[in-house]
Order: structure tokens, then sequence, then C-alpha cells
């Protein structure tokens, strides 16, 4: 676990945790969502737009030629953050939402090929799927969770056959944090031929992601999730992958050369980020890598893992109460999604947020298992780096006090 002299020196780097709202301190249990940023991803952004303020890739100034590095580097920085053989490997994106996209429209898919998801997939992975499907014939099949919840491995390889083209899963889930085999996955798939695509979204923020060592082949994460600007993110995409593939937004960036009726495209993974780019966005998502790295990612993991099994196991104790996911919370990370029984979810989250404790409530763009087992929603405590025992507590005594309302 963090111990609690680092907990207070993390925590002095998020002026909202100082400042609190209506002069009073927040508990922020929607990390899943946002996270908040420390105040080292505000300064590199800052130092963007007050010191070299211009284009990257074009401007032989001084200015471009400070943004074109400071670029690179950031490239670099997020190629080691993820075990990328290459900085080429990285492709800027402004969420995972983009990067699956990319892979969707950008990757050859035929008449009568195959994709795999899961069946807790976010919007994020599932929609683009169903639009191949309605656009091109692809087949989209659903792997079902085991009765716990956990990915069926043994359904999934009677799943596999020389159609089944791309197979594309959450890593961690955003409805319960559960995490799923990915090597083991990666491996089944790989013998089969298939390719395999991770929806980091709620992996790479919370634990160690080597992408060489699972060799996934394309891994979309989320940089707000994870410390970072808003409206950032990164696709990882095996090099001899990205090179063979047509993008799906061409413009400026993209091309070396182009005449009134030809192109000629640029390497990945320049020919992927078409026209002027969020530069401070990528700079500061690169700090917020470095940041993680510093406190350490395995570190960051058990503590979240540490307060889960605080707050489900305290949870539970009230009678109402009852956990979405897995039975073990050992296998649920740091998000505790619940329900009161006969209490609306989004109630419980307007009273705790009565109380300054921000959770999420809903449906969490996962509605297709939602509509699946027929529970209209669920409320979703999502933990992260800078969270207390002393916050867990808290809002276990203010969630008690809730649940004797019914
Ligand atoms: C598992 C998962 N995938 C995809 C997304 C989509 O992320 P974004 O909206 O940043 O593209 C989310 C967002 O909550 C998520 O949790």
């Amino acid at each position: 676990m963090i111990s609690e002299s680092e907990l207070e020196r993390i925590r002095s780097d998020f002026p909202i945790l100082k400042n609190g709202v209506g002069g009073k301190p927040i508990i922020y249990f929607d990390s899943g969502c946002v996270s908040l940023r420390p105040r080292q991803v505000m300064h590199a952004m800052n130092e963007y737009y007050e010191e070299y303020p211009a284009c990257a890739g074009r401007s032989i100034h001084k200015l471009g030629k400070k943004v074109s590095d400071k670029l690179a580097e950031a490239r670099r920085t997020f190629a080691k953050f993820l075990g990328a053989r290459k900085a080429e490997e990285v492709i800027f994106t402004r969420n995972t939402t983009e990067g699956i996209n990319l892979v969707a429209h950008s990757l050859k898919f035929s008449k009568g090929d195959v994709v795999i998801t899961s069946d807790r997939e976010h919007n994020s992975n599932l929609l683009p799927w169903q639009l191949l499907s309605k656009r091109s014939g692809v087949e989209h099949k659903i792997v079902y969770s085991t009765d716990n919840m956990e990915f069926d491995l043994e359904k999934f390889k009677e799943m596999m056959n020389d159609n089944v083209k791309l197979v594309s899963l959450v890593h961690s889930s955003n409805l319960d944090g559960y995490t799923l085999p990915a090597a083991e996955i990666v491996k089944i798939a790989h013998e089969n031929g298939s390719l395999v695509m991770l929806d980091g979204a709620q992996s790479a923020p919370h634990r160690q992601v080597d992408v060489r060592k699972l060799d996934v082949d394309f891994f979309a994460l989320s940089g707000h999730k994870m410390l970072g600007p808003a409206g950032t993110g990164v696709l990882y995409g095996k090099c001899e992958l990205l090179e063979e593939m047509e993008p799906f937004m061409l413009g400026g960036d993209t091309v070396q050369n182009s005449t009134y009726n030809s192109y000629v495209l640029l390497k990945p993974p320049e020919k992927f980020e078409a026209g002027l780019q969020n530069y401070a966005g990528s700079i500061g998502l690169a700090e917020a890598a470095r940041y993680i790295e510093k406190v350490g990612k395995e570190k960051i993991e058990k503590h979240e893992h540490e307060l889960n099994k605080l707050i489900s196991e305290r949870l539970l104790k009230i009678k109402s109460a009852s956990i979405i996911g897995p039975k073990q919370v050992e296998l649920r990370s740091g998000v505790v999604s619940f329900n009161i029984e006969g209490m609306n979810f989004h109630d419980v989250a307007v009273m705790l947020d009565e109380n300054n404790i921000m959770v999420r409530s809903g449906q969490h763009c996962v509605h297709s298992w939602f509509n699946a087992h027929n529970i209209p929603g669920c409320v979703r405590a999502s933990l992260y780096l800078y969270n207390t025992i002393d916050e867990a507590g808290k809002f276990l005594d203010v969630l008690a006090g809730i649940a004797r309302l019914r």
C-alpha cells in the first residue's frame, strides 16, 4: 500500500483535494470516468502554451523545432510506459474510443471475418463492431462470462476458427473492475491466427501493462483516466500491422507528397495523426505517465486493492447492499459497483454528493450488460492512488446512513 507520508505528498499535488468544493473537502471516487490531475501535468501543459505554442513537424523556426522535440520525447516516454519496442508504435488519439475506431476502420476486414468481444464491453468497444457488421458483413460474436462473471476461457477456445480475424476485449472492466487473463487469451488467439486488441482504458492507469510481454497487437487507452489531460489518449499497435493499415482520416501531416490525383502516405504514427494535434495534451499525458511510474504501478494496484477490500467487506455488512462482479474482491481491482435494494442508484449518488462524495451512477456505458441482466443500473465507486482509508471509512459511514433511509 502507499504509505501515509507518501499519500500526503501525492495528495498535495492535486489542487482540488487541497481546495475542496464549496469550502469543504471532497472524496473523489469517480476516477474510472475521469481522474484528477496533478499540478505537474498542468504545469507541463502550461509550459507548452507559454514557451513554445507552435506546431510540430511543419514550421522550421525555433518554436516549431521545440514542440517537435517535446512531442517526440512524449512519444518515447509513452512507448516506455507501455513497453512498446518503438516510439513509432504509439499513436496519439483523443481517447480510447478513437483508438478502437481507428482499428475498426483501418484494419482490412472482409465479409465473413469474425470479431469477438466479451459480454461486458463499454459501448466504445461494442458499437464500432456493430457498425462494421452492418457495413461490411463482418460477423460480431460475444463470449459470455462464467456465472461468477469471470472470462470463460473454455468457451472462448471453442469459438476459435479460421474466420476469427480479431478478438477485441476490455482488459479491466469499468463495470466491475474485473481484469481478464490477457496473456492466455492472446496465446490462444495467436495460435488460431487471430489478432488481439485490448481496451486498456481501465487497466493502464491502475496496473503494470507491458504490451510486448503480453504480445497484444493493439492496445487503446485514455489519458484523462490516468492523470492526463482531457481528450487525450494513445493507441499502441505493432509496427508491422500499422504499416499495412490504411488510415481512415487523411489530411495535413499524413502524407509525404500529393498531386491533384494521388498521394504518398507518411509512415506510422504520422499517417494516423491527421491535422494539427493536441500537443499540450500529448506532452501533459507523458508527464502523467512519468508521475504514475514514479509512484509505481504495482504499488498503485496494491493500494487500490486494499481500499477495495476494506470497502467491499463493510459494504456487504449493509444487509440491503449487493455488489456487481466476481465474488472475490481481489478480482475487482479498484472498482466497487453496487446497489442498495429498494433505492434508486441515482438517488444514492445524489445523497452521497450532498456529502461531497463523488461517485458515478447509471449504466456506465455498458448498457448491453445491464439490459441482458435486466438491472436498471448501479452506483460505482472507482478508486485511485490519491484515495485514503479515511475516505473509505467516511464513504461507508455516509452510505450506511443512506441505506437506513429505505
Ligand atoms: C473500459 C472502457 N473502455 C472505453 C472507455 C471509453 O473511454 P473514452 O470515453 O475516454 O474514449 C471507457 C470510459 O469510461 C472505459 O471505461
